[in-house]
């Protein structure tokens, strides 16, 4: 029936209660999110002859979560992607955070907002089932400044599309940049390889060697990356992509067409054999696009599922990687009495 409902889904070892809410549409689409990390666990979509198939990777319970995994589904914050050398300047003050990637700062940090648990409650809307998680980050988490409260909706509206409404406020200046980091794989098995992409971009951040901006924007012209004049199956030129041995694939931020301007559809990513059809659409910059790099079978999820590499691929809809460390991108200071918005919609359509 279409609605949302409530379970637990178990204890941290902190004893901390995790919740997961299913949302059910009108055509019957599933997506279910959990409090810990608002973390969206199944996204069930319907294949060409209509029957749904669970599009996300993750794992079958909260323990397996717990043990450590990387966002897969989560909500990342306060600032997705890279910081360089985990450091930036307000003003006179430097701020200094975790490089738990190192040399550099990712997904905020240690214990960022993927491993936090958020509050939930159904909210009204008038196009589907909708919860409303929200995490208050207290001044000085993981080395940011100021008291953030964050939340994100999630709408599994009539239309077929899982909608995330992100916001933020603070009590001092701070980055943000919040992001979905879901892993898809539209056909529920295997690798991504056969699977198509456009992207509506014609340029990209040039990453150093640690996948850090250098400051550059490129265009994906002639370059493994343009996949807006030359759709193509990922696995065309996946080995040309990037990457340190064994790492190889794809891992990089386009620069959206769109820009900041506006909403738009930003990248389609399709799959033959389901007809499976994922449009993404933002009102963000940047797409970070990872094809699972580092995943390398050691990791069992879902169904005894192991994940080895580029079984899934992440479009995170986001700002510019260490943006408050480069003053030719778009800002993500976040002030006082302003509010921090932004949507992102994955539709599941068929082609
Ligand atoms: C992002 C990064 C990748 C990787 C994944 C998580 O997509 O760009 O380099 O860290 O998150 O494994």
């Amino acid at each position: 029936m279409a609605g949302v409902t409530k379970a637990s889904f178990g204890k941290l070892k902190t004893g901390e209660a995790v919740d997961i809410y299913t949302l059910t549409n009108k055509n019957g689409l599933i997506a279910k999110i959990m409090t810990f990390g608002a973390t969206l666990t199944e996204l069930h979509a319907p294949d060409k002859s209509g029957k749904l198939g669970d599009i996300c990777l993750g794992f079958d319970n909260l323990a397996a979560y717990e043990k450590g995994h990387p966002y897969m589904g989560s909500t990342v914050g306060r600032y997705a992607n890279r910081i360089g050398k985990g450091r930036f300047k307000l003003g006179e003050k430097t701020y200094k955070l975790a490089t738990n990637n190192p040399p550099n700062h990712l997904h905020g940090g240690t214990k960022g907002w993927d491993k936090r648990v958020w509050k939930a409650q159904i909210v009204p809307k008038p196009d589907g089932p909708a919860v409303q998680f929200t995490y208050v980050s207290k001044d000085g988490e993981e080395g940011y400044p100021g008291n953030v409260n964050a939340s994100v909706i999630y709408t599994l509206t009539d239309a077929n599309t899982l909608r995330m409404e992100y916001a933020a406020t603070t009590d001092k200046p701070c980055p943000i940049n919040m992001t979905n980091h879901a892993y898809f794989n539209l056909k529920g098995s295997g690798t991504i390889h056969d699977h198509e992409l456009y992207v509506a971009a014609k340029s990209y951040t040039e990453g150093d060697a640690d996948l850090l901006p250098t400051g550059k924007i490129l265009p994906v012209t002639d370059t493994p990356y343009d996949f807006f004049a030359q759709p193509a199956a990922i696995g065309d030129r996946i080995t040309a992509a990037g990457g340190k041995e064994p790492n190889i694939g794809y891992d990089m931020n386009f620069v959206l067409l769109s820009g900041a301007k506006g909403y738009a559809t930003v990248a389609r990513l399709s799959e033959a054999t389901s007809g499976r059809l994922l449009e993404i659409r933002t009102d963000q910059p940047g797409l970070q696009f990872y094809t699972g790099n580092f995943l390398d079978g050691t990791l069992v999820g879902k169904g005894g599922w192991k994940y080895v590499q580029h079984s899934a691929i992440c479009l995170e809809t986001q700002h510019f990687p260490d943006s408050p460390n480069q003053k030719s991108f778009p800002s993500t200071m976040l002030m006082p009495g302003q509010t921090y918005r932004t949507k992102t919609e994955y539709a599941c359509l068929v082609k």
